[in-house]
């Protein structure tokens, strides 16, 4: 009985240790490519702040909207409220796992947020 219950720990320590092998590391380079697949799914911008400034030749975190924590250096805050934008938010901001403050509001977004972002914590 012992012995099945030491096995048993064991097997599922060595399951805990492989799935975390399969995920693939996030970084700041996953945050910004979800960013630029958010900007991709925008559809008006009536101010053209984000053509340019959320740019690749930009640092992530000096993008308008955007800060980070310097403990982990990822994303923790998109805000982009106000801004008469409009689009639909895809799936892949579900991979901006560091977010804790976000404000889309008073803009026209519209379909449903992506399931994805209810696995942020
Ligand atoms: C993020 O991780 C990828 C591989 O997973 C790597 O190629 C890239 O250089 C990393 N970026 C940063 C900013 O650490
Ligand atoms: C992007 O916007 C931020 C915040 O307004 C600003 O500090 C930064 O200089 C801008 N960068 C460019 C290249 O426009
Ligand atoms: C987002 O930015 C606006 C304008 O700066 C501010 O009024 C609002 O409180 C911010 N939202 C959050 C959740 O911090
Ligand atoms: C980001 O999210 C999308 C959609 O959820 C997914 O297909 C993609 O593989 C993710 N990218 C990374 C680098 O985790």
């Amino acid at each position: 009985m012992e012995k099945q219950c030491i096995y048993y720990v064991a097997v599922l320590f060595v399951h805990h240790f492989m799935s975390s092998l399969a995920v693939p590391a996030k970084n700041l380079t996953t945050d910004q490519s979800a960013l630029l697949q958010f900007k991709a799914h925008i559809t008006s911008y009536p101010r053209r702040v984000l053509t340019y400034n959320w740019s690749i030749s930009n640092l992530v975190y000096r993008w308008v909207g955007i800060s980070c924590d310097a403990r982990h250096g990822r994303v923790t805050t998109l805000n982009l409220s106000s801004m008469d934008l409009g689009g639909t938010i895809p799936p892949h901001l579900g991979n901006l796992s560091f977010l804790v403050n976000l404000d889309l509001g008073d803009n026209n977004f519209h379909g449903h947020l992506p399931n994805e972002l209810g696995q942020l914590c």
